[in-house]
């Protein structure tokens, strides 16, 4: 990298934890519209999971991970070991306290400082001119931008929209847990989100209320709990009693032993 930098060529970073889809595919495309070089990391951060979460079984593998890069756009893989990562002793986090709370942050404790922590470091070892990163985690998306303005950071954060399956399925490394007739419950959080966001597009609606009848129509097609539903100012993510700005609808359920994550914009 130091060596296209010295030749005035532009990097793009595309940070993941493996199990490349063509969601991942979708922002390795995006970045090559936007620098000269592309490097896709692969590194499953143990930080960013639970204790109950799925670190041990998460579906990443380094060759199969490999081969699906191997096509043109990708000009380098990044897979840290974990020592590169954390080396002995190590006891520093990034934190972006308020807007790490909500959403899944209330739902999964330290998840977010995981995500910043490795993120910072990423950055730090790649020295990306650009680094990319998905709509679908929207709250991680935001999250980094506050992380980059904040730290002076100079990576400039590009978003990218969610890559769905046709079905309105977003792609995710997750969905690798689900079965048939999960598989064919799963678009039910797209399409309750969409239906949510329509609805509450008309500013007079009670946005926590239609939210609480999103949750419960989630359950009733088959989802075992669901984490949260809400309507949120697209910037800060604070959730919003009646649509006045720019907004979007969240939603986390679980669906066998998959936890799954989805959002959409309300139309302004
Ligand atoms: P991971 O879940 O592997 O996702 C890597 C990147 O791909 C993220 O920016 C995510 O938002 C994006 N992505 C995932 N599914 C997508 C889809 N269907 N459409 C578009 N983009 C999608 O997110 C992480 O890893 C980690 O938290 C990470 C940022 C790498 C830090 O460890």
């Amino acid at each position: 990298m130091a060596a296209w930098r010295a030749a005035g060529e532009t990097v793009a970073l595309v940070p993941t934890m493996g199990a490349i889809h063509d969601g991942h595919l979708s922002l390795v495309r995006a970045g090559r519209l936007v620098a000269d070089r592309v490097v896709v990391s692969l590194f499953v951060n143990p930080m960013q999971f639970g204790a109950n979460e799925d670190f041990k079984s998460y579906p990443a593998d380094k060759a199969v991970d490999e081969a699906a890069l191997s096509g043109p756009g990708v000009d380098a893989i990044y897979a840290p070991t974990l020592s590169a990562i954390y080396p002995e002793g190590f006891m520093t986090r990034v934190s972006v306290a308020a807007l790490a709370s909500g959403l899944c942050g209330s739902h999964r404790p330290g998840h977010f400082d995981g995500v910043t922590t490795v993120v910072t470091k990423l950055f730090l070892q790649c020295g990306p001119d650009i680094a990319l990163f998905g709509e679908k985690d929207f709250q991680q998306l935001q999250i980094i931008r506050r992380m980059v303005r904040d730290l002076d950071i100079p990576v400039v954060i590009h978003g990218v929209p969610t890559m769905r399956d046709a079905d309105g399925l977003a792609l995710s490394s997750r969905n690798a847990y689900l079965n048939e007739e999960q598989r064919r419950i799963a678009p039910t959080l797209f399409q309750a989100l969409s239906a949510l966001a329509l609805k509450a597009a008309d500013g007079t609606v009670d946005c926590a209320a239609a939210a609480k009848e999103t949750a419960a129509d989630l359950l009733a097609a088959g989802f075992s709990s669901v984490d949260y539903v809400a309507v949120c100012d697209a910037e800060t993510l604070a959730p919003m009693e009646r649509i006045t700005s720019a907004a979007r609808v969240f939603g986390a359920a679980h669906l066998g032993p998959a936890r799954l994550i989805d959002n959409v914009p309300v139309a302004g």
